[in-house]
């Protein structure tokens, strides 16, 4: 099953994906992610990255493709995969069928998590991680069972990006509107795309994403 997770800065692709990757063992590939650790590590892709991302801007289409390409060679023909936050253009769109076909994956479902715009500066500017197992937690929807502990690892120290402030959200959401929404007809004109209300509770809308699934 290879399935794309869709959706604003803050819609939730990061938190539900990595629900499914412990409840289906299926593998995350987070573009962001993947990114964001070759910041820290100083690679090349890293440094062509790092100013693009604090702006909130895209990095370029051949970065992007290269680095799913090889994190897909990386992984057994038969284990699942969830693309989150790939592909973000029409570009990238296009290079994920000849990687797919390549590989000889098929694409199962896209999956658009619809949320309200005025939600999601509150979601974003809340959010924070475990530095150690990069955990997600947010200020007010979800705190650490223990105060300044984290769940899964007991670390008690924690870390914010760079890039989830007021000014950069706005920018990654007209990048996400000018860019990436229009990504949606090529997969709706392929029977591919399934809807579900990210403003309902982390668990609920892992359910919504569990039926489909499951259908
Ligand atoms: P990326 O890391 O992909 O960021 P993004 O798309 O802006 O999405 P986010 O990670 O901010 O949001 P999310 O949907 O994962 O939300 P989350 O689950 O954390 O990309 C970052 C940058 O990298 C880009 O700007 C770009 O520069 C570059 N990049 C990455 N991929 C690229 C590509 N393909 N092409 C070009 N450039 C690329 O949830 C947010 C918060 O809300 C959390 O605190 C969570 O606890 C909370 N929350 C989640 N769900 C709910 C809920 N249902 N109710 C209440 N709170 C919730
Ligand atoms: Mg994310
Ligand atoms: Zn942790």
């Amino acid at each position: 099953m290879n399935i794309i997770l869709l959706g604003p800065p803050g819609a939730g692709k990061g938190t539900q994906a990595s629900r499914l990757v412990d409840e289906r063992g299926m593998i995350q590939l987070s573009t962001g992610d993947m990114l964001r650790a070759a910041v820290k590590a100083g690679t090349p892709t890293g440094l062509k990255a790092k100013a693009v991302m604090e702006a909130g801007e895209l990095v370029s289409d051949e970065i992007v493709s290269g680095i799913i390409g090889e994190a897909l060679d990386d992984l057994k023909p038969e284990t699942g995969v969830i693309f989150d936050g790939y592909p973000r253009t029409a570009a990238q769109a296009a290079s994920l069928d000849v990687i797919l076909s390549d590989r000889k994956r098929t694409l199962d479902h896209v999956i658009e998590l619809e949320v309200d715009e005025d939600a999601l500066v509150e979601r974003i500017t809340g959010r924070f991680t475990c530095a150690k197992c990069n955990e997600g937690y947010h200020d007010k929807f979800k705190q650490p069972k223990a105060a300044g502990v984290c769940d899964v690892c007991g670390s008690a120290e924690f870390k914010r990006r760079p890039d989830d402030n007021e000014e950069t959200v706005r920018t990654r959401m007209t990048e996400y509107r000018a860019k990436t929404a229009p990504i949606l007809p090529i997969y709706e004109a392929r029977g591919l795309v399934r809807r579900v209300d990210g403003m309902a509770d982390i668990e609920h809308v892992t359910q919504a994403i569990e039926a489909i699934l499951d259908s």
